[in-house]
């Protein structure tokens, strides 16, 4: 009889979506003319820009018409796309070649596959409070997993010390769930400490397009030594709204090689063997976010969510409620008042004053006391939330932080 692959049963419930989802359904039931200020989602609000939308168009026009029609795409990616985001990398001052940027169709699907390129004897590092699909895709293959707790005095950027073990190396900046970004130097600690213990880095910078302070850096290659320790793998599902249409990419320099195996020609063997390409359609609106046009429109979608972070940041200011993240990075992860659990704050924000966020104990053991809430939602409902928040926080409890 076949054996399936037993790890799946070390998984843990994935509840913490579902529970959102549950607990809002049962308000809406008992309250059916409620409006709910939907602060929890990681999904955008805004539809695409106008210099994609056009793009896409074209290109569907293109397969409709035999001399310009796109049969299978080239597995790593088209050659237009890539060379347009190893320029952007120029733009920031890295130097990336366009044969070492994979296309791919969002960075969750590529967080599960690059793990085909490490043994599953390896260990994988993973800072908590955090984004759980990191944790999930190393169940699932039967690796060990190092939880490395981080807190309010470490930022929720911790780093490596003479305890540290791990083969990969997952590092989230700006962070998933708590906006925290690493500096410089702090990056340059997690490259030293892989490429003296001959483990791998894989950075998300997901979220990258959302840093404003200009000291703080955008990519793991612009710290030195990272091209030999270090993958980033990043997503226009944020960045441009894709979440529905499905783009990432990822770099894989050409001079990171571990145990006499060059990883980026492994990928390469990995992607013509595994896919068949991103469709050319897709391709073809994800450079236009790329070209002069499509970045200034990007960046005014962007300028959007940072000002419902500002709003919710000016909000707990005035009451003196801590939290980091949102000024860097759409999500702003605030200690719960007055000592309360992450789902009892769920609770009585949703039961009090209709807004929903999401427990931050549901990121990792060391998220129970936070909460995170997401800035992609409508100005409108932001301010609302943000003016609800204040009215409950300043009257009902006292705030101890
Ligand atoms: C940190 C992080 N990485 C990756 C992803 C997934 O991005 P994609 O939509 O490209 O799969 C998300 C989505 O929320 C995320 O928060």
């Amino acid at each position: 009889m076949l054996k399936p692959n037993m790890y799946y049963g070390n998984l843990k419930e994935s509840y913490l979506f579902y529970h959102i989802a549950q607990k809002t359904k049962a308000y809406l039931q008992e309250h059916p003319d409620a409006h709910l200020y939907r602060m929890g989602i990681g999904d955008v609000s805004l539809p695409l820009c106008d210099a994609v939308v056009k793009a896409l168009h074209e290109a569907v026009d293109d397969q409709a018409d035999a001399a310009r029609f796109h049969g299978y795409m080239p597995e790593c990616g088209a050659p237009f796309l890539r060379e347009a985001i190893a320029e952007y990398y120029g733009k920031h001052g890295v130097s990336v070649t366009a044969d070492e940027v994979f296309v791919s169709s969002g960075a969750s699907d590529e967080l599960g596959d690059l793990l085909d390129l490490f043994d599953r004897g390896s260990d994988a590092l993973v800072i908590e409070p955090a984004y759980p699909a990191y944790v999930d895709a190393n169940v699932m293959a039967g690796r060990n997993i190092v939880h490395l707790a981080s807190s309010k005095e470490n930022g929720f950027l911790p780093l490596p010390d003479e305890n540290t073990k791990a083969d990969i190396i997952y590092l989230c900046s700006p962070n998933n769930p708590t906006g925290a970004v690493f500096s410089r130097e702090q990056l340059a600690q997690w490259v030293r400490f892989a490429n003296e213990n001959g483990a791998v880095i894989l950075f998300d910078a997901a979220y990258e397009a959302f840093i404003e302070d200009e000291t703080l850096p955008h990519s793991i290659f612009e710290i030195e030594g990272a091209k030999t320790c270090a993958i980033e793998i990043c997503s226009l599902s944020k960045t441009a709204g894709f979440t529905g249409t499905r783009l990432g990419y990822t770099v894989i320099p050409k001079t990171l090689c571990r145990n006499g195996m060059n990883l980026n020609e492994m990928w390469v063997r990995n992607r013509t063997t595994k896919t068949n390409g991103v469709s050319y359609i897709i391709q073809k609106g994800g450079a236009a976010v790329f070209t002069d046009e499509g970045q200034r429109q990007i960046h005014d979608n962007i300028q959007i969510y940072k000002n419902n972070a500002r709003i919710l940041m000016e909000a707990l200011d005035s009451i003196g409620i801590w939290y980091c993240g949102g000024k860097n990075a759409p999500y702003i992860w605030m200690k719960c008042p007055d000592n309360m659990g992450s789902w009892e704050f769920f609770d009585w924000i949703l039961n009090e004053i209709q807004v929903v966020g999401t427990p931050g104990e549901g990121f990792g053991a060391c998220g129970e006391g936070y909460f995170r809430f997401s800035t992609f939602g409508s100005p409108e409902d932001t301010k609302e939330a943000a003016r609800r928040l204040v009215a409950l926080l300043s009257k009902e409890k006292p705030i101890s932080e």
